[in-house]
């Protein structure tokens, strides 16, 4: 672990010499977070805590209707990055009147710190979802960011009982830290989607393959049978499913799960990972944590060879 005095070195060397103050306090921060954000994602001793409190995760989303309707997987797109917008918007406007307004925008920011911390339910019930299905660094990272927000949510809570009862210098303060908390968990999210590749789409940077291509022999892919072949280096998953040569991408677009490590469930097939399910014959995820199509091959066999390219 770097010295604090280390982190500053650090930080310091990110810009040049000449660079002006509000820049190196800039690299500075930026320096602090990325090493602690490091160390968090190190730390084992959150394994334990991390586990359990995935496991009742898992098992409170574990109906479909309820994993559906927490990942997004009705909307095509994830929910939590949306859901959390609203109480971060929130927050943020409450912060800047209480900053800019005066005596007659009181109300209007307690309402605002209000509506926060009944919006971020939906936004952390949609995190604990998508959370439950990680492991390792991302799993540690993820729990730091639910406490730094929990911490955030528990503030404002604290800011709207003090505004209320007239104390509002009180929850101008409290405020201001909630958002500081919620600020820092920001980070650890932001850094796990784009640092990290959470719940992103799997198959983003998948190559389309415009012409026919030859991947294996018809006799290869019997009924029911999940076999994995390459089109120009893309992994396809082949299946004959009721008499008909069907494909998908074989990379599951949650989270790179091999789908041809798993198994068929009526007209779908379920990924071995977090058991999202697609239709085979149009990719449609039908139970998530999956929320976007799994991408479909054109099937076609030619002289007992099955030929594969990108869906249009
Ligand atoms: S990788 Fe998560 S459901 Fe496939």
């Amino acid at each position: 672990m770097l010295a604090p005095q280390g982190v500053v070195q650090a930080a310091a060397q990110r810009g040049p010499g000449n660079e002006p103050r509000y820049r190196k306090v800039g690299y500075l921060m930026l320096g602090l977070l990325t090493t602690a954000t490091e160390q968090i994602s190190k730390m084992k001793s959150l394994d334990p805590i991390a586990k359990q409190v995935s496991s009742w995760v898992s098992k409170a989303t574990s109906p479909a209707a309820v994993k559906n309707a927490l990942s997004g997987t009705w909307l095509d797109h994830p929910l939590h990055p949306m859901a959390t917008d609203v109480p971060i918007g929130a927050w943020t406007m409450a912060t800047t009147l209480d900053v800019c307004g005066g005596e007659s925008t009181q109300t209007a920011a307690q309402h605002l710190v209000g509506i926060g911390v009944l919006t971020s339910l939906p936004a952390a019930a949609s995190g604990a979802s998508d959370w439950s299905d990680t492991i390792g660094k991302n799993r540690r990272i993820g729990l730091v960011h639910a406490v730094g927000n929990s911490v955030g949510t528990t503030m404002q809570v604290a800011s709207w009982c003090a505004r209320r009862s007239g104390r509002h210098r009180l929850g101008v303060g409290l405020s201001f830290l909630g958002l500081g908390a919620t600020m820092g968990a920001t980070y650890l999210g932001g850094h796990l989607s784009f640092a990290r590749g959470v719940n992103v789409n799997h198959t983003a940077f998948e190559a389309p393959v415009r012409k026919w291509t030859d991947v294996a022999a018809a006799d290869d892919v019997t009924e029911g049978q999940l076999v994995r072949v390459n089109a120009n280096k893309t992994p396809v998953m082949l299946t004959r499913h009721k008499g008909q040569l069907r494909a998908l991408s074989a990379t599951c677009v949650h989270a790179g799960g091999a789908l041809d490590e798993g198994h068929i469930d009526k007209d779908c097939v379920v990924c071995p990972l977090h058991q999202s399910t697609f239709r085979l014959s149009d990719g449609k995820p039908v139970r998530g944590p999956a929320t976007m199509e799994q991408p479909t091959w054109d099937v076609q066999t030619m002289d007992g060879r099955i030929q594969v390219k990108s869906a249009a």
